[in-house]
């Protein structure tokens, strides 16, 4: 077990980076790509854990994936073409988006296959695309939490469905965008607004798809069984990865950034619209779209004065993965801010909400939390000088990435357990900080 000691502020940097690819469009890209014919040449796959893993399901299904330099080529046979022996078992290690949207593809799966996944995914929720995904025809075996390991038996004769998401979850709406491509018919979505990645990759590969947006809903329909061709694509950097270090520089001194080539898709940008609200500014330069993504480069420097928020609950969906760092800003903003209808922070690789909350609590940061809220009790001039220690957090990335970046802004010193958690996500964050000019220790 590994653990990193931070013991000192970040200095001033200025700096130009890149972060690592984004990681819901590379295990988009990895699945659709299974599905098409021929080789698809894939540039700028991340090497993280969530990634490797989707490989090396994918690779178990019996499709050939190779990678040479910054290339993944994959090469597809086509949608249901999957071959693999009897008794197969995927691994789905940390990922919950890889172990969700393959489920998608296997509903005409013609043995039977099981589903698991680390410790962290192994407590989180699977019937909420077992039970839709039952209605095309498919056969599971589950045990009555809905928790992994799961089996998934196929069905030769699958149906279209109607589907009505309405958590504003969009692994659960790609999901059934993936079971829709291999059925027959008009698989017809009703779902909550989420990030819209699936949708626009069906796009850019020319795939029947409709789509007609509502204020809160978007209605989607799929036509399935329609072969596609292999296809070229870049994935954009993340900009989820990019949150930590836009934070970072925002609460240090005297520090520039500019991030370059990140993905700004609209739907993913909730974490901007709120830290402005909060009186950050934060700049895209050069923006430009890449296979149907819009990308730029994103500009920030340090400053002083943070307004607290009242969280717009139209915001949650797309800021989801950001909230931990949103929560950094709110403890150095001048009042209290107030996050709520985030029930479902807590059903990520760990309970986010409360997690995020108790570390706050250890800065000495006040905070009221309710199971779907949280109100922080912002202090100006927090700065540390006492020792904290964070461990049994499940290994979320996001939780280590965020205490790293509290120890880096906010001082004190600050020991934190499984410091290879980073790598399900983030494998170029302890280097990128290194880039800005700080040491630290692992030992
Ligand atoms: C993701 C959707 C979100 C997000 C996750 C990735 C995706 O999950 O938290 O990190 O790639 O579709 P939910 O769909 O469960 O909100």
């Amino acid at each position: 077990m590994t653990k990193i000691i931070i013991d000192s502020k970040i200095g001033n940097y200025n700096v130009t980076t890149s972060v690592d690819g984004d990681k819901s469009i590379s295990i988009r890209t990895l699945l659709i790509g299974s599905q098409s014919y021929g080789n698809c040449k894939i540039k700028n796959l991340p090497k993280s854990e969530d990634i490797l893993s989707t490989i090396y399901g994918i690779k178990k299904l019996g499709v050939d994936i190779r990678i040479k330099n910054n290339l993944c080529i994959i090469n597809g046979c086509g949608l249901n073409s999957f071959k693999y022996k009897k008794n197969l078992t995927i691994d789905a290690g940390n990922s919950g988006t890889f172990a969700r949207l393959v489920l998608g593809l296997l509903i005409k799966s013609p043995y039977k296959i099981k589903l698991k996944g680390d410790k962290s995914l192994s407590r989180r929720d699977f019937s909420r695309v077992v039970e839709p995904l039952k209605k095309f025809g498919t056969t599971f075996n589950i045990n009555n939490k809905g928790l992994l390991p799961l089996e998934i038996i196929g069905s030769n004769i699958t149906r279209p469905i109607n589907y009505y998401e309405k958590r504003g979850s969009a692994q659960c709406k790609s999901t059934i965008m993936l079971a829709a491509l291999n059925s027959p018919g008009i698989t017809k979505i009703k779902a909550k607004k989420s990030r819209n990645h699936t949708e626009l990759f069906f796009k850019f590969l020319n795939l029947p798809i409709k789509i007609s947006k509502n204020k809160n809903f978007d209605i989607i329909n799929i036509k399935g069984e329609n072969q596609f061709k292999a296809f070229s694509y870049e994935i954009p950097g993340d900009l989820s990865s990019s949150s930590f270090f836009i934070i970072l520089t925002l609460l240090s001194k005297n520090s520039k950034l500019k991030i370059k080539n990140v993905n700004i898709n609209p739907t993913r940008t909730g974490f901007i619209k709120i830290i402005s609200k909060m009186g950050a500014k934060v700049k895209f330069k050069n923006k430009r779209l890449i296979s149907g993504e819009e990308v730029a480069d994103i500009c920030v420097e340090s400053q002083k004065n943070f307004k607290s928020i009242n969280c717009p609950k139209k915001l949650n969906s797309n800021a989801i993965d950001e909230f931990l760092v949103i929560f950094l800003l709110a403890a150095k903003a001048n009042g209290v801010s107030t996050f709520s209808n985030l029930e479902e922070l807590n059903k990520k690789e760990s309970p986010r909400l409360k997690l995020g909350s108790k570390i706050l609590n250890m800065m000495g940061v006040k905070t009221i939390l309710t199971n779907s809220s949280l109100k922080i009790f912002g202090n100006p001039s927090l700065e540390l000088n006492k020792r904290i220690e964070i461990k049994n957090y499940f290994k979320d990335h996001r939780i280590f990435m965020t205490s790293v970046i509290a120890a880096l802004a906010f001082g004190g010193k600050w020991l934190i357990h499984d410091a290879d958690s980073y790598k399900s996500s983030f494998p170029s964050f302890l280097r990128i900080i290194r880039k800005f000019g700080h040491k630290f220790k692992i030992n």
